[in-house]
């Protein structure tokens, strides 16, 4: 163990905001890594769906960046000064950086995304992928792909989400039923069918997932959805909730700080406290 950290005057501060917030694993990542880099920084949460308020405390008080997280993603963007493009396009901001006083406001959740699956040495410009659901997780995840070249569907179960989605994204939609009968190299799921009252259930059958090389689930809690256990049992490469969850979090540290961020350290804090 070494020393404990001990904040001083000219300690710089960061945190998440967002209401709830208790169950985050955001602060024990980030400070992992603020203590293995040697910043002199602490990363808090802030129970808050004030974002005016937030900003503003912000400059007020020179707090350098801060994570966004549920309800605040959409209405943290009002209150940016410098919103950049995978925010105006994804509509939803994740990460704004104090930069002098002026809010910079990026996404890195499909930064997550990407980088979760490029970690398994997949080229991806070129490939194509299902992106299962059509929500707010789905707009960062296509947005991601398609950036990266990436030949995308949309299936979900409300078929007009996934028109919607695909048509501003230029990519393709199908119902989530159609799903069972398409192939592509990689698929994601980012609906919410494997968590929670749906912990025993698959958006696919297992037949379906036969049709993919790599399967990634959003979902990190259980860690081995029902999807990814049959995928891993036919042996695909798999790639859990807890890799975006990470992914995302070192592109934040790295749009902060500018210095590298510490995978292995943050990994190991992020399993550590999931369990
Ligand atoms: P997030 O921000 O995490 O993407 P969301 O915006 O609430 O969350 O989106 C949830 C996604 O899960 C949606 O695509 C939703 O499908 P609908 O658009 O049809 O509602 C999908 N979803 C939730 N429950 C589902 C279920 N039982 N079967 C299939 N899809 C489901």
């Amino acid at each position: 163990m070494g020393k404990p950290f001990a904040p001083n005057a000219n300690t710089q501060l960061y945190g998440i905001i967002g209401k709830p917030v208790r169950h985050s694993l955001s602060p024990v990542m980030h400070n992992a890594a603020f203590s293995e880099t040697g910043i002199n920084a602490v990363y808090l949460a802030f129970e808050t769906d004030d974002c005016e308020g937030a900003c503003s405390s912000m400059k007020c008080l020179g707090i350098k960046g801060y994570s966004v997280t549920i309800p605040n993603k959409e209405g943290i963007i009002s209150c940016l000064d410098e919103p950049d493009e995978a925010v105006r396009k994804i509509g939803a901001c994740n990460t704004v950086k104090n930069d002098n006083g002026v809010l910079l406001g990026t996404n890195t959740d499909c930064l997550g995304a990407v980088a979760a699956i490029e970690k398994e040495g997949v080229e991806l410009e070129g490939k194509e992928a299902v992106v299962l659901g059509a929500g707010g997780s789905a707009r960062a995840i296509v947005y991601g792909l398609v950036t990266k070249g990436v030949k995308v569907t949309v299936c979900n179960r409300t078929f007009e989400k996934a028109e919607r989605l695909a048509k501003e994204f230029k990519c393709y939609a199908a119902p989530l039923s159609e799903a069972e009968d398409l192939h592509a190299h990689i698929l994601v799921n980012t609906t919410s069918v494997g968590m929670g009252d749906m912990k025993d259930q698959s958006p696919l059958s297992k037949k379906a997932v036969e049709n993919y090389d790599i399967v990634m689930d959003i979902v990190y809690s259980p860690l081995e959805t029902v999807l990814l256990k049959d995928a891993k049992a036919l042996g695909k490469r798999v790639i859990n909730g807890l890799s975006m969850l990470l992914f995302q979090a070192m592109a934040q540290f790295e749009y902060w700080t500018g210095v590298r961020a510490p995978e292995k350290t943050m990994r190991k804090a992020l399993e550590h406290a999931n369990g």
